[in-house]
């Protein structure tokens, strides 16, 4: 098909040379336009691959046919009070992020099982720091919040270390050897039972400040937390309290609300919390504009575009 053009704004200037090589090779029949050219010729646009367009951006592209979200969660985009709402909104959760999510989940949990904070307080002060440490995953049962398509992997990636998983989702699931609890009635039993609690939840309202020191009592003492989801999911006074007491013994968080994490921030220098940028789960550019040029090329045949945000639930 002739004269398609996809603008797209992820990754800066060195991110669209890579967008560019990797469509040219996938669909050379796709044009791509950096961001601030799209927005000068705001009529030819087809498709917009993008992560955080300005307020009212997408809703200047008159001919839009879809818009793939850079990323798995969409918070960004729905953001925008003028996104186009008629307009497909496709999520970038594919199965090399769901692997890449996978992995980082395992590291932060046998992180916490580990001690690997204390680990390396004690190296960077040349201090031989030996002690006992205290659990094995066959006996820490890791609760995971979103059993979506991070979750799913997750889950199967953790019992592969050993640890036992028990999960919670807006409707129940049938995950292999997965507890299921559903519903916001199930979420005390859920997290009482939780020894290590993984937030992979989309950014919803019903979502917002779910971790807190209310959610955070009910986990058994010195449980651990990983934020993997958003910042928006967990609030920092509430997890530094609980660090604090030792109703928490240890966090890894990923996902911060502002990123960066302002420099200063407690948090940063926490002698039991791992911060890390956002970087839990980031698939190629190959892999994602693989899975885009697979998407159009099913779309222009008539086929449903995939990984649909759902207006009904909000993610
Ligand atoms: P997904 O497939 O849409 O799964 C979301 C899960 O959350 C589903 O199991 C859903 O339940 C559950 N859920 C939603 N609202 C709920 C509620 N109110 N109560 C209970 N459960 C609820 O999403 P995904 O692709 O797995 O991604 C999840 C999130 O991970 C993204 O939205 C993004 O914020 C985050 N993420 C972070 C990174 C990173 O690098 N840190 C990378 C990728 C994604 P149902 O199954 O019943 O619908
Ligand atoms: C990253 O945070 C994503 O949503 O893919």
């Amino acid at each position: 098909m002739a004269g398609r053009v996809m603008a797209v704004k992820s990754g800066g200037e060195a991110g669209f040379a890579e967008w560019r090589a990797c469509f040219a090779a996938l669909d050379p029949g796709l044009e791509l336009l950096p961001w601030d050219e799209a927005l000068r010729r705001p009529g030819i646009v087809d498709y917009a691959l993008v992560w955080d367009p300005g307020p009212g951006e997408l809703a200047r592209l008159p001919r839009l046919r879809a818009i793939f979200g850079a990323g798995a969660g969409v918070d960004a985009l729905l953001a925008d009070p003028a996104l186009p709402r008629h307009v497909p909104l496709v999520r970038m959760a594919i199965p090399e992020a769901a692997q890449r999510m996978g992995e980082f989940c395992c590291w932060a949990a046998l992180s916490l099982l580990k001690e690997a904070r204390r680990l390396a307080i004690a190296q960077a002060a040349g201090v031989w720091d030996y002690f006992e440490p205290p659990h094995r995953a066959d006996r820490r049962t890791v609760g995971l919040m979103g059993l979506g398509t991070m979750g799913a992997r997750c889950a199967a990636m953790l019992q592969g270390l050993g640890f036992p998983v028990i999960g919670w989702s807006r409707s129940p699931k049938s995950l292999p050897g997965v507890e299921s609890h559903a519903g916001a009635a199930a979420l005390p039993g859920f997290l009482a039972r939780s020894d290590i609690l993984v937030c992979l939840l989309p950014a919803t309202p019903e979502t917002r400040d779910i971790v807190r020191a209310e959610t955070l009592a009910m986990l058994p003492r010195g449980a651990g937390y990983i934020g993997l989801g958003r910042g928006s999911h967990h609030r920092l006074e509430d997890l530094l309290a609980a660090l604090d007491s030792g109703q928490l013994s240890g966090a890894v968080l990923d996902v911060f609300e502002p990123e960066p994490l302002p420099s200063g921030h407690p948090l940063w220098s926490h002698p039991r919390a791992i911060v890390t940028p956002h970087v839990a789960s980031l698939p190629s550019r190959a892999e994602r504009a693989g899975y885009v040029a697979r998407a159009i090329a099913g779309f222009e045949r008539g086929e449903p575009l995939p990984n649909l945000f759902d207006p009904a639930r909000g993610y």
